[in-house]
């Protein structure tokens, strides 16, 4: 009894293997990524690149546990609505909140996921990498408040 409750699971599991979903990473256009904007310090595009952009850009890194259900609807819906809200891949149509947004998540300690951070250790923000990221975000923002005075 227990060992066909046992194998029907593993047959379902086993059939959940085909239904997989696209993580093919969308084309990325260098023009108006983050990694090519000027303005943004390399320290703080360094640590966005190996903290966030698994989830907030085109060029996702995928493990290979992203293969296997149900990890990949887990891990493609994450890197599905990270994209949505903040992608360093569309920088120049980020949205004025974005920075303000950054801030508050590292701040809080929200960002980097913390099931991500698991299985990702070298994305953890040491303080010093907080502080860099909270510095530039609040810089731009008193950069871009000074502009709108005018
Ligand atoms: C494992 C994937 C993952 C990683 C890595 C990650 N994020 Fe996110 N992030 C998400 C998801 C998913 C959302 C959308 C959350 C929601 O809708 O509630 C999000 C939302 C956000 C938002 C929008 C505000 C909000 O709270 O919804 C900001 C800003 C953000 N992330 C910043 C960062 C920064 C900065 C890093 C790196 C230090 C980072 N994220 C790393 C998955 C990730």
């Amino acid at each position: 009894m227990k060992r066909g409750l046992l194998l029907s699971a593993l047959v379902v599991l086993g059939a959940t293997q085909f239904i997989r979903p696209d993580t093919s990473n969308p084309p990325v256009d260098h023009a108006r990524s983050l990694w090519n904007d000027r303005a943004v310090d390399p320290k703080v595009a360094g640590i966005l690149r190996r903290a966030c952009a698994d989830c907030h850009s085109h060029e996702t890194q995928w493990p290979w546990y992203s293969k296997i259900s149900p990890m990949s609807w887990m891990l493609d819906r994450h890197v599905k609505d990270g994209r949505a809200k903040l992608n360093f891949s569309d920088w120049s149509g980020q949205s004025p909140d974005q920075l303000e947004e950054i801030y508050d998540s590292v701040a809080k300690g929200k960002m980097p996921m913390q099931g991500y951070l698991m299985l990702h250790p070298e994305a953890r923000l040491s303080k010093a990498d907080q502080d860099t990221l909270q510095a530039w975000a609040d810089g731009k923002l008193a950069l871009r408040s000074s502009l709108d005075r005018r």
